[in-house]
């Protein structure tokens, strides 16, 4: 039940609840390896216009059905749409968060335990070798990665049991303006090794050669998880914004920190990987193995390695409370539960996805569901299905079932603002965005091959 009087973030508030959303792993451990793989500059090339084509409008619509609707994810279809199946894209979302935080609360417990080994100098004088060794025995371990994650689910409920304001506009003003300083420092102390500029280079040197429909594809894929689009969770953030504000210059500045987190990431990184020599194509492993086997070798390699994982930590914390406000302003609005037994039940339920992705990467590594352990299949589900899929249908809703006018007055806040761009925004919801999106989906699927692309 959406309420008269709904809780607002301030202006600051709102652009640091959903910058703290959109930026987390998918920034700092995601983007730099993808960028790796895929050669670089001519990936950070085809992501950016990902990002302002495709994100961006994304990131428009979902912010306007949440402020127009003034309900969670599911309750604003239902609101805007009512008596027809609309309300199911909502709940998808919802189910979608549930899956995301199964396996992305165990990662974030993991950056939780390199905090520990980096504050007592474990990675100081160890080899590649004993590295991927900490890593594997530490991540295949069975109790100590658990114990982690569920410390890091405890925090996250916490905050979320706090409030929107007192909870999570409070922390994400706090969290987001440390995380880009410590990233900052990163940066410069990486641009300023003896290969700095090489690896600025890897980074912004745009070899199109390398731009391929693979490429094209594991870019919008990226970015539409990087600026958290597809499940309703800035559908719950927007209907906390207040009607005064300006929702496409909000829009615009998330999106602008979040590519900013994702290359100044890839800034600190890459300078290290090639001034170390370590092959830049590495993989998920990059940060847990290949940055500590660089901080190692760095002077002051501890207080760099300290920092990096604190940055890790934070950036990931911010983005688990988005995704449990989903989960919570859900229950708490249509099953009128209160906050925090709602945000204790979902909490515990996430726990309980959270073992099995960590077990499913030890003792469980042999079984499998649908050829998955549990930490691939929820991570797969989402980012390969139910993400896309709910990205179509936000795009569709906003473009053909939201009256034009109504779009125009919510935009501009009754008349407030300019929004020159309403044509054009309508034709990527419309068209475009579907269209494209359609086309990773076919893709993760594993069907534009089949299809002859
Ligand atoms: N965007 C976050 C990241 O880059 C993860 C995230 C938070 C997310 N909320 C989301 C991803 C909603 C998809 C949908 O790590």
């Amino acid at each position: 039940m959406a309420k008269k009087e709904r809780i607002n973030f301030s202006k600051i508030g709102a652009i640091a609840a959903a910058t703290g959303s959109a930026v987390g792993l998918g920034n700092i451990w995601r983007f730099p390896y993808l960028l790796g793989e895929s050669g670089g500059g001519a990936f950070l090339l085809v992501y950016i216009l990902c990002v302002v084509f495709l994100g961006l409008p994304v990131m428009i619509s979902e912010f306007s059905i949440g402020r127009m609707a003034q309900a969670n994810a599911a309750g604003s279809f239902r609101t805007l749409a009512p008596k027809s199946k609309w309300w199911l894209v909502g709940l998808m979302g919802v189910i979608s968060a549930f899956l995301i935080l199964g396996f992305y609360v165990v990662v974030s417990g993991w950056t939780l335990e390199y905090i520990v080994q980096a504050l007592s100098n474990k990675f100081a004088n160890a080899s590649t070798a004993q590295l991927n060794q900490v890593f594997t025995d530490f991540s295949t371990n069975t109790y100590r990665p658990v114990g982690w994650m569920l410390l890091f689910t405890a925090l996250t409920c916490f905050i979320i049991i706090a409030g929107v304001k007192n909870g999570i506009e409070k922390s994400t003003k706090l969290m987001m303006p440390l995380l880009f300083l410590i990233i900052i420092i990163l940066g410069i102390r990486s641009i300023t090794l003896p290969t700095g500029t090489e690896g600025l280079k890897f980074l912004f040197k745009a070899d199109f050669g390398k731009i391929n429909s693979e490429v094209i594809l594991s870019a919008m894929g990226q970015a539409f998880f990087s600026l958290s689009l597809g499940m309703g969770c800035l559908i719950t953030y927007g209907s906390y914004i207040n009607k005064d504000n300006n929702l496409s210059s909000t829009a615009l500045q998330v999106t602008i920190f979040d590519t900013l987190v994702a290359v100044l990431a890839s800034i600190a990184i890459f300078p290290a990987v090639f001034s170390f020599g370590i092959n830049p194509a590495q993989g998920p492993e990059l940060v847990f193995i290949t940055l500590p086997n660089i901080f190692s070798r760095l002077h002051g390699g501890y207080i760099w390695a300290v920092m990096f994982f604190v940055l890790l930590a934070l950036a990931s914390l911010t983005s688990t409370i988005s995704l449990l406000e989903v989960i919570v302003a859900f229950l708490t609005e249509e099953l009128h539960i209160s906050r925090a037994k709602a945000a204790i039940v979902s909490s515990l339920g996430i726990a309980l996805l959270g073992i099995l992705s960590s077990f499913s990467l030890g003792i469980w590594k042999d079984f499998s569901l649908f050829g998955y352990g549990f930490f691939a299949l929820f991570d797969s589900i989402t980012s390969k299905i139910l993400m896309p899929v709910g990205g179509i249908f936000i795009s569709l809703f906003v473009g053909w079932r939201i009256d034009k006018q109504k779009i125009l007055l919510e935009l501009s806040s009754n008349g407030k603002y300019k929004i020159p761009f309403l044509n054009i925004f309508l034709l990527i919801t419309r068209y475009l965005a579907p269209l494209a999106i359609l086309l990773v989906l076919l893709n993760q699927l594993g069907l534009t091959k089949w299809l002859g692309f």
